[in-house]
């Protein structure tokens, strides 16, 4: 798939919670899977590990069925988390951009066969297959985000942070915030307030994840080549309750 459908979907995707549950024919199956096994990781040192699994092998708690999911191990490294959110969001994209509705989902937890299934530890679970509710939203007002101004203080750079800006987190905390300028893009964690900090504090770093992956797309579709690094020259801003996370160098 061309990296334009997936920057595209951004401004539409949404998390679909409604699905058809007759499972997907076996060859969308097949190249489903084929996209999930070329992930580009954060970091390539860190193994992940993905399965798609049925419905019987997750315990749903509140969430409705989904007809298959993917699950997600990773091993516990430095990163971890926000590699993983920089990985499956590409897969979030692909599913929306294929025409086939998707959610992270962190409420659900796979069954003690799948779990003792892999040596790496379980992270999350994205549920997807025929949505039986309308697949992309129709228009930006739909989304529920915060404005631009409260997420970043860069000038001139808002075709890259509006996608970072559309992204997707648990209980849409959005836990991110934007410095630097246009060549360097410095992206910082935020704790969301005490009681959906007790909740979420587990995902902050995957959402950042997902964000990070948002910026890179964006900026790769506006023809620059990208590199995500650690700057150690990255300001400190824990005075203002924001975590150094790592940083988007465009040129
Ligand atoms: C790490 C993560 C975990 C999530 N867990 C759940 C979940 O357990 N149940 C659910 O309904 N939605 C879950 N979501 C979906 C978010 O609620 C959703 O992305 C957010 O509200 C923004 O809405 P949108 O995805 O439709 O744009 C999760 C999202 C992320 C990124």
């Amino acid at each position: 798939m061309e990296k334009k459908e997936l920057y595209e979907t951004i401004f539409k995707r949404k998390s679909i919670r409604n699905y058809d549950l007759t499972p997907l024919d076996q060859n969308i199956l097949t190249k489903i899977s084929e996209f999930m096994n070329n992930l580009t990781p954060l970091d390539s040192d860190i193994k992940v590990e993905l399965k798609i699994i049925s419905p019987d092998d997750v315990k749903r708690r509140v969430m409705k069925k989904a007809p298959h999911y993917i699950a997600v191990f990773s091993e516990p490294k430095e990163g971890y988390l926000t590699n993983v959110g920089f990985m499956l969001q590409q897969m979030d994209l692909y599913l929306s951009a294929s025409g086939i509705g998707s959610c992270w989902q962190g409420i659900p937890k796979p069954t003690k066969d799948v779990l003792q299934g892999s040596d790496l530890e379980f992270i999350i679970l994205i549920a997807f297959g025929k949505p039986a509710e309308s697949l992309h939203r129709s228009n930006l007002s739909e989304f529920k985000r915060k404005p631009l101004n409260e997420i970043s203080d860069i000038k001139n750079t808002d075709k890259l942070l509006e996608a970072a800006r559309f992204a997707p987190s648990a209980g849409n905390s959005q836990p991110w915030f934007f410095t630097g300028d246009e060549n360097m893009i410095h992206v910082y964690s935020n704790k969301p307030g005490f009681i959906r900090g007790l909740l979420l504090k587990k995902y902050i770093r995957l959402d950042v994840g997902i964000a990070l992956y948002h910026l890179k797309l964006a900026a790769e579709n506006f023809g620059k080549e990208t590199q995500i690094t650690f700057e150690k020259t990255a300001p400190d801003y824990s005075n203002k309750g924001y975590e150094y996370i790592a940083s988007l160098i465009q040129n």
